[in-house]
């Protein structure tokens, strides 16, 4: 299925062509080869000072990490999302090497998986991001360190037919994509 964003200019077709299903092939999965070259992308994202503030957790359907990282889903996520071929836990180092706090780390996180994204969809994967997960459930599984915040979760894998889906998320699915008027978001006039 096709969710070609409806834009009031023509972009990119990796812009316009990026939407976040919910109908993950139970089947599919990524070769290694793939899986670097995602987290190659987060790694050259841009960040403050360069300082790099994340950290990734990857689990692989069948695997110990993706059972626990499926197991901090809300369920809402968890009756997709574990269908998915990978799950990612984003944490954001949230202090910077002088001890102080960093205040774009979570900017800057954004920044990785924005790349991360497209490098995977560029190599066919559909990537959708979860805030539906308990973050203090995620600490408590997973050994962090001082001063590492979960952030979200991210499911990676090959979209499917929305008929693999309850009736509820099919809808969702299948509902079309939505958008503030670029008048909204900035001072632009011509
Ligand atoms: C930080 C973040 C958190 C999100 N959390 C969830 C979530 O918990 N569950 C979910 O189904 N979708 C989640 N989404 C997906 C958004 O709902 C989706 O990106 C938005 O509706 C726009 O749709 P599109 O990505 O298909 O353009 C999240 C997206 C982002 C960026």
């Amino acid at each position: 299925m096709n969710k070609r964003a409806d834009s009031s200019v023509s972009l990119h077709p990796l812009i316009a062509d990026r939407w976040s299903p919910r109908a993950y092939d139970e089947s599919a999965t990524i070769p290694a080869e793939d899986l670097a070259a995602i987290f190659e992308a987060a790694r050259w994202a841009p960040s403050a000072f360069n300082a790099q503030p994340w950290q990734f957790v990857l689990g692989l359907r069948g695997d110990e990490n993706f059972t626990l990282i499926s197991s901090v889903l809300v369920p809402f996520n968890q009756e997709w999302a574990t269908k998915a071929s990978a799950l990612v836990l984003t944490n954001a180092i949230t202090f910077r090497e002088d001890g102080k706090v960093n205040p774009t780390a979570l900017y800057d996180i954004g920044l990785a998986v924005s790349l991360m994204t497209f490098e995977a969809n560029h190599r066919g994967y559909d990537v959708h991001q979860m805030s539906g997960f308990d973050a203090a459930a995620a600490k408590a599984k997973f050994p962090l360190g001082a001063g590492v915040e979960p952030v979200t979760c991210i499911a990676i894998g090959k979209r499917t037919s929305p008929d693999s889906l309850s009736e509820e998320i099919k809808a969702r699915e299948l509902a079309p994509r939505t958008r503030k008027a670029l008048s909204e978001i900035v001072n632009i006039t011509w």
